[in-house]
């Protein structure tokens, strides 16, 4: 890991190529009928991969007492992770029933399903209230569309990390490089009196 500036892609100055052209891929690789049939997802399934989850689980500095939450959560490799690498509790939401059978299995197989747990549910309309720990691989138009719920209803202090992309104009407290990707970190300021 090693600090970086805002990345430089062909789809504007803030965004880094691997994370978007790996959900592009998945999105355009659907066929249509399983498109039809498939839960609305905002964003399709792509994994964060290992050694991404361990950097945004550094960068956030998580530890035993933390409750990390994924938005969007996958396959639960990265609440999955939080558990067995540093203790956290976590709980991942996401959307789609099937990710969230996966995400419980992989739990269990990993021996912390009594550390996580999963909620089917939109992520706009998730409880979040908890986390002291906020992790995302979504896209740019999510983030930005996520962030006012985030400066809303997560407690000061709390930490955000994303795979990826960026907040707009909400200037990440720091941002290291995994890769070709980058990985920022914000925290919930305090707020006025
Ligand atoms: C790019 S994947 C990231 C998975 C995991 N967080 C990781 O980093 O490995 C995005 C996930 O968001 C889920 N998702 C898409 N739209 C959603 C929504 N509106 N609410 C909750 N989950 C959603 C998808 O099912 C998918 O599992």
């Amino acid at each position: 890991m090693s600090p970086v500036g805002r990345g430089r892609g062909w789809w504007g100055p803030r965004v880094r190529s691997a994370p978007l052209v790996g959900l592009l891929f998945v999105l355009i690789g659907l066929p249509a009928h399983a498109q039809s049939q498939a839960p609305s997802l905002d964003v399709p399934f792509v994994p964060t991969p290992a050694e991404a989850v361990s950097a945004m689980l550094k960068l956030a500095g998580v530890k035993q007492d933390d409750v990390v939450y994924d938005l969007g959560s996958g396959d639960g490799r990265i609440v999955i992770a939080a558990a067995r690498q540093h203790g956290a509790r976590g709980v991942g939401i996401d959307i789609d029933p099937a990710r969230i059978a996966e995400g419980e299995r992989n739990a269990r197989a990993e021996g912390v399903a009594n550390r996580v747990r999963f909620v089917r549910q939109d992520l706009f309309d998730a409880d979040i209230r908890d986390a002291t720990v906020v992790t995302l691989y979504l896209l740019p138009r999510l983030n930005q569309r996520l962030r006012p719920k985030l400066l809303a209803e997560l407690k000061p202090g709390t930490r955000i990390v994303s795979y990826g992309f960026d907040m707009g104009d909400w200037v990440p407290e720091r941002s290291v490089e995994v890769g070709s990707s980058a990985v920022h970190l914000w925290v919930i300021p305090r707020r006025p009196e």
